[in-house]
């Protein structure tokens, strides 16, 4: 059995009920560009919201993070992984979750009590020192040298800078062929890291200050991939079953071996298979210049280039290869695999064509500067025409450079970048920096006025008018509705005296955050309810419109100005489009 299962089973075992991971890409969270932790999703059953399933829950989780991604090609890391993860929604705490991890490690998974050690917290100002925590692993039969207190920047745990958060304790394997050192230094860095234990008890709020939680609850994290290669006794994570197929396509594409290539090899694995998972989500992403379609782009088109480092025939299918045996890998752990199979196949290979066409030129183009430059500083222009002529994302070209001992006027390329957008009236330019979702006010504008948009026309028309899509840039908005006849005159007269009615009346916009099932029951409408996650933020103007939506919104419609139809036309059979503005 693999370790998904097995831990599922255990949990299971223990009368916890198993949730599916929630979708990769957050559907009403634009703070961030994925999922990249077990509990973010839970945060409002965190904080005392009863969960459907109750107060004992598990599951495997999808990942990715970002923050390693110039580390992939060693050993140990990935930007998508797997974590394994139980809670308690206050129900039991330090000890029941301690117990649980150690039966799991030491009975299911057979590691011996020499090989750990652990962490607690060694508390603060405000919070006391864990040795609650510490008397629990000491009854178990740990040494006290086998537990270290560790502070704040250890063993505090918080997603972000906000919500629910507590003390942790962290377990520890030793993973080595050494002799295991009776007394646990956590800087030593044959312990790694298996397990996270946290105790949120707690929550942060804006100002910094933390205060107890109505529960106290318990959200566990096991990296998957670490633990499965411990489990192994190999120290390269790519080195265990979870690869091997994988690891043995991109041998026979390249038909050479992994030793000696590994890290090229290692980068494709990597990134191809998380670019499987971004496009299989439901969200629907595609390769873009922006946010989450930009990561995308960024990993096919680093992965393709190593291919080529690898002399993979770039005219050939290597790319669907590898994805199908990734593919087959994981669609019977996720839906959306099996689902979207199709799709990811599509924007695989739609990347890869587009990139290769420039590709072949793009390395002689810079082959050639690098040979010609009179400093080892790639300039904002060379650096932008890669970019725009040649498909090369920044961080490619900056790669490349690295690797020839040349560095990138980045702050250049982006100004230049920020001029290429603004000559091209476009709205993104904003949103390349951080890679964060942004909208600016206009756009947040548009949003409101979409939903206000959305409600009169179900006033004036009929409450058959459904949103059929939406586009906003930073001058119109764009709307499509189901409809079967084109608006009169007069229709499209009172729904903009509606909208602008609504607007002049300033009605509040506000937000809740709910599960998926309450918004629908409550009327809340969504385009494409089975694309959101189990907990949506609705957003509600006043008693006229109800949608589930990521927003951004204003607060006060009378923060629109005034709304005008400037077209209405046919969008496709049966699906009407207005175009508007605000003045
Ligand atoms: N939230 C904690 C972590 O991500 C435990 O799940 O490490």
């Amino acid at each position: 059995m693999n370790l998904k299962d097995e831990f599922i089973q255990f949990f299971k075992s223990k009368n916890h009920v198993q949730i599916p991971s929630a979708p990769l890409i957050p559907e009403n969270d634009p703070s961030v560009l994925f999922n990249t932790a077990g509990m973010q999703p839970l945060i409002p059953y965190l904080m005392g919201k009863p969960h459907p399933e109750g107060k004992r829950l598990c599951d495997y989780q999808k990942c990715v993070r970002l923050t390693d991604l110039d580390s992939i090609g060693d050993k140990t890391h990935h930007t998508f992984f797997e974590m394994l993860g139980n809670w308690s929604l206050g129900d039991y705490f330090k000890k029941e979750s301690i117990e649980y991890s150690f039966e799991f490690l030491t009975q299911v998974l057979h590691i011996p009590l020499e090989k750990l050690a652990v962490t607690v917290f060694a508390g603060n100002d405000e919070i006391p020192r864990d040795e609650v925590s510490a008397s629990i692993w000491q009854s178990l039969g740990l040494s006290p040298k086998r537990i270290a207190y560790l502070g704040v920047e250890d063993n505090f745990w918080i997603a972000g800078e906000t919500g629910p958060c507590g003390g942790d304790t962290e377990i520890f394997y030793f993973r080595s062929n050494d002799p295991v050192p009776e007394e646990f230094d956590p800087k030593d860095d044959r312990w790694v890291e298996i397990w996270n234990n946290v105790f949120m008890e707690f929550n942060k709020d804006s100002d910094g200050h933390i205060t107890e939680l109505p529960q106290k609850n318990v959200d566990t994290g096991m990296g998957l991939e670490r633990v499965v290669a411990i489990l192994e006794g190999v120290t390269d994570n790519y080195a265990t079953s979870i690869w091997k197929d994988v690891i043995a396509k991109i041998e026979t594409i390249s038909n050479k071996p992994y030793e000696g290539n590994e890290t090229s090899m290692r980068i494709i694995a990597d990134h191809i298979r998380t670019a499987v998972f971004i496009s299989a989500d439901y969200a629907g992403i595609k390769p873009s210049n922006t946010d989450q379609g930009y990561i995308l782009r960024r990993l096919i088109r680093r992965a393709i280039r190593h291919a080529k480092k690898l002399e993979i025939p770039m005219n050939s299918d290597w790319i669907l290869d590898l994805a199908k045996v990734i593919i087959k890998e994981y669609e019977n752990y996720y839906q959306e695999i099996k689902d979207n199979q199709e799709v990811v196949l599509e924007v695989l290979k739609n990347e890869s064509l587009k990139f290769n066409r420039t590709l072949e030129k793009g390395l002689k183009e810079f082959t050639k500067l690098i040979n010609h430059l009179d400093t080892k500083v790639i300039d904002k222009d060379n650096a932008f025409k890669l970019y725009d002529t040649y498909g090369f994302p920044l961080e490619l070209t900056e790669e490349m450079a690295q690797e020839q001992g040349f560095t990138v006027d980045v702050a250049g390329f982006k100004e230049k970048f920020k001029e290429h957008q603004a000559l091209s009236r476009t709205a993104s330019a904003g949103k390349f920096k951080g890679g964060l979702a942004s909208s600016g006010e206009i756009e947040t504008k548009y949003h409101t006025a979409t939903h206000l948009l959305n409600a009169a026309l179900k006033v004036v028309v009929g409450p058959t008018v459904h949103q059929k899509g939406s586009n906003i840039t930073s001058e119109r908005m764009r709307f499509d509705f189901s409809c079967d006849h084109k608006l009169t005159d007069e229709e499209k007269r009172n729904v903009q005296e509606l909208v602008n009615k609504w607007i002049i009346d300033d009605i509040p916009v506000t937000m809740t955050t709910m599960p998926k099932q309450e918004a629908v029951k409550s009327g809340a409408e969504a385009m494409f309810i089975e694309k959101y996650a189990d907990i949506v933020n609705v957003y509600s103007i006043g008693d006229i419109s109800k949608e589930i939506c990521g927003g951004p919104h204003v607060k006060h419609t009378g923060e629109l100005g005034k709304f005008k139809i400037i077209k209405e036309e046919a969008s496709s059979a049966g699906v009407r489009r207005i175009k508007a503005i605000l003045e």
